[in-house]
């Protein structure tokens, strides 16, 4: 039998994947910030941010954002965008943190910018997915909480060619994809596919074709 006890964990990361949030900065330089306190509802996102950062500024002034879902392969890069802030001067939250002012993130990261098609900030070469997303609503969280969860409506999709299956190019097939988890403060991938949803008869490709 499971025995349980209470426990007080810092953070509640069950698990979730890891975007990049590309955005403008006011000077018309670009922006880049992780965050996995993300999900997914039909061709929406909601994104669950600090209204203190760069990134939520940004996307409130400018109404936009690419959603850019890194694989695996990509965690120097991540790992590079940490403890960092397009924010000066860094709040002094953050700075006690240890939380240090970085003005050009793709730099930083080595990370390539591709220009977006219906939005003004760059999406992210080395990621296999891109989202191009409008803002549609601010939710914010229940003061004193300076936490937002941002409302995006997805408005382009761009794919690595290799994820789309073969005979239905509108799809992802699953066992290519492999997105970057944040598991607590650890990174994992996905394990093995166990079984198939039965969802699959409404959201998966019409095998009879
Ligand atoms: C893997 C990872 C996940 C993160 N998840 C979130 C998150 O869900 N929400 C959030 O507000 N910050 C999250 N952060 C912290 C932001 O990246 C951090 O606040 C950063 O300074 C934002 O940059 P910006 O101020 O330039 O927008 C995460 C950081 C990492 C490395």
């Amino acid at each position: 039998m499971t025995i349980h006890v209470e426990i007080e964990p810092k953070i509640l990361y069950f698990g979730s994947s890891i975007v990049l949030i590309s955005t403008m900065n006011v000077d018309g330089t670009p922006n880049l910030a992780p965050m996995s306190s993300a999900w997914w509802l039909n061709r929406s996102c909601m994104l669950g941010l600090s209204s203190k950062s760069q990134t939520a500024l940004n996307m409130i002034r400018e109404g936009e954002c690419v959603l850019n879902l890194p694989s695996i392969d990509l965690i120097s890069a991540i790992e590079s965008l940490t403890l960092v802030t397009g924010r000066n001067p860094v709040p002094e939250s953050k700075a006690a943190r240890g939380y240090q002012f970085e003005p050009d993130k793709f730099g930083k990261s080595k990370l390539t910018p591709l220009p977006s098609r219906d939005v003004k900030a760059p999406r992210v070469q080395e990621c296999p997915v891109h989202l191009e997303a409008k803002l549609i609503k601010v939710h914010p969280f229940e003061e004193p909480s300076s936490l937002v969860a941002l409302e995006v409506h997805i408005e382009k999709i761009h794919v690595d060619q290799e994820l789309t299956m073969k005979d239905h190019p509108n799809y992802i097939n699953p066992s290519k994809w492999n997105p970057m988890i944040m598991n607590f403060c650890e990174y994992f991938g996905l394990s093995e596919q166990l079984s198939t949803s039965r969802l699959s008869a409404v959201f998966g490709p019409d095998v009879t074709k």
